[in-house]
């Protein structure tokens, strides 16, 4: 026993073979240390969390990038612009511009078919909700900002969604382009409901 610590030697028989080449030139009372690096992925995560730091506080802090508040404020603006502005405005100038076009009657089709043909039926001939293709109307008088506006605002008790949020200007201008074709065509379905409203 004393002779070991007297005499602190390798003891090779305690020494893997693979640790060989690692074992570090020093020997403390017997007590032997190893040169054992941590493995390169976990030394190239640890690394790259320092230089990640580095270049997030700078970027952030000093180089002017985005904070928290701006970044949201930025999103609210895109969600903003997306938006149909009003019944009244840009939204129903470019309704009037469209009215007939047949590409996008069938881009206002394809919107129709995915959100609303599940209560007004494929062709806009009512099943839940009211037949869309005769003059009768129960909100409004048929016309484009009449329509857009129970569209966009629903009929909260009577079971039509309120869309004005969900649907983009753009698809909700061929929305209601397509909505104005269907006006008239007199499709069998729903008998009429409201109040008749031709045009002149
Ligand atoms: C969950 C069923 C449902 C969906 C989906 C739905 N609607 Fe309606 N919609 C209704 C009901 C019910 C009414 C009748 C409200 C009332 O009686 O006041 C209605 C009324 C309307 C009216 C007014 C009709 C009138 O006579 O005044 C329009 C226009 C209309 N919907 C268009 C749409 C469009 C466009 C979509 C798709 C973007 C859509 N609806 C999706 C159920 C629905």
């Amino acid at each position: 026993m004393s002779d070991e610590i007297k005499n602190p030697e390798i003891q090779p028989n305690l020494i893997l073979d693979d640790e060989k080449a690692m074992l570090l030139n020093h020997n403390y009372d017997g007590i032997q240390e190893l040169d054992n690096p941590l493995p390169k992925w976990w030394q190239i995560i640890f690394y790259g969390t320092i230089v990640f730091t580095v270049l997030y506080i700078g970027y952030y802090e000093f180089g002017g990038g985005p904070s928290l508040r701006q970044e949201m404020e930025s999103d609210l603006a895109r969600i903003e612009a997306m938006r149909p502005k009003n019944a009244g405005g840009d939204l129903l100038a470019a309704v009037q511009s469209a009215l007939g076009d047949a590409a996008v009657i069938a881009e206002g089709q394809a919107s129709y078919a995915g959100k609303c043909a599940s209560c007004h039926a494929d062709q806009g001939q009512g099943l839940i909700g009211p037949n869309l293709t005769d003059y009768h109307w129960i909100h409004g008088d048929g016309s484009a900002g009449e329509i857009y506006k129970v569209v966009a605002d629903g009929v909260a008790d009577k079971g039509m969604p309120p869309w004005g949020a969900v649907i983009p200007a753009d698809e909700m201008k061929s929305l209601l382009v397509y909505l104005l074709s269907l006006r008239g065509q007199m499709r069998a379905g729903k008998p009429p409901e409201g109040v008749e409203h031709k045009p002149n």
